[in-house]
């Protein structure tokens, strides 16, 4: 069992980068007494073990946890309390341990995301088109809605699933929402987000090049050393604003450590840093 006050919790995790980012978080902090004690490591949970390793990491003075692939639906059962946007997200990326001994579940991928958007374009006031239905695309509805935009398109290869989503949303918000197959996406949008898993497979996705706005900017939650099959679509669709998912990585680390630590870090430098890590 690890020693550390943080981890991140997942099957696999060797392949997690939150380590170096948290590091260097913590490295911009140092002498401040918040980060006195703070370490960061990779917790590998048994596929049928993730909460008896959240507790016993507890037991052994474990503080926070962020959670990855396949918890983050088990980490959301688990938390005795949930921030909004943990149970928007119906996932919490992000546990901080309370005083009474129970867990808090929070979810900062869709800040992660807001607020790497922000570093390149206005959300307020745009026309959003959302890719994909499944945790990644719920886990950013919310936080997206709160800027707020213009509205908001769900478009996704399983019809059902992107109007079960959006029926959900609209019912708190009068921002018009709209869930659609990728063939029958009408209208333009000024930002277009990529959060399906099609590229995993090096599928495109059968969206008209119509659909892009003039300055339009295209966001892919994935990200690698070279560019992404869905920055590559719409590179040939002519659309010139285009970004990978790494700044979400660093952002919603950010978010975290600010959640931890009610310090927030400065993400430029070490998204510089991760970029050369590829
Ligand atoms: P995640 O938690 O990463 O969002 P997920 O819940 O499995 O993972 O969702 C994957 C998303 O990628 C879904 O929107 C899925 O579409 P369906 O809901 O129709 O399954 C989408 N996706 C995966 N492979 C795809 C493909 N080859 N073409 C189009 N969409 C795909």
């Amino acid at each position: 069992m690890t020693q550390a006050t943080y981890v991140v919790i997942g099957n696999p995790i060797a392949h997690s980068k939150s380590p170096q980012i948290h590091a260097a978080f913590a490295a911009q902090f140092a002498g401040h007494p918040v980060v006195e004690g703070f370490s960061y490591e990779r917790l590998l949970a048994p596929l049928d073990g993730f909460a008896v390793s959240v507790n016993d990491f507890a037991a052994a003075g474990g503080r926070g946890a962020n959670v990855t692939v396949p918890f983050k639906e088990e980490a959301f059962r688990l938390a005795s309390t949930l921030s909004e946007r943990a149970q928007a997200a119906g996932a919490v990326n992000t546990l901080q341990l309370q005083s009474d001994g129970s867990w808090l579940g929070d979810n900062t991928d869709g800040a992660g995301l807001v607020a790497d958007v922000l570093r390149h374009t206005d959300i307020r006031g745009r026309r959003i088109l959302l890719l994909g239905a499944g945790g990644a695309a719920r886990g950013v509805i919310l936080p997206l809605l709160a800027q707020p935009p213009a509205s908001l398109t769900l478009a996704n290869r399983t019809l059902s699933k992107a109007q079960n989503l959006i029926e959900h949303f609209q019912r708190n918000t009068p921002i018009p929402l709209q869930a659609c197959e990728y063939t029958a996406i009408s209208g333009q949008f000024d930002l277009i987000i990529n959060a399906t898993s099609a590229s995993l497979g090096g599928e495109r996705l059968p969206i008209a090049d119509s659909v892009f706005a003039p300055g339009a900017l295209a966001y892919d939650m994935m990200y690698g050393k070279d560019e992404t099959p869905f920055l590559a679509q719409v590179r040939e669709a002519g659309v010139t604003q285009r970004v990978d998912g790494l700044g979400m990585l660093v952002g919603q680390a950010a978010e975290a450590f600010h959640v931890w630590t009610g310090l927030r870090p400065d993400v430029a430098p070490v998204l510089d840093w991760m970029r050369t890590q590829l």
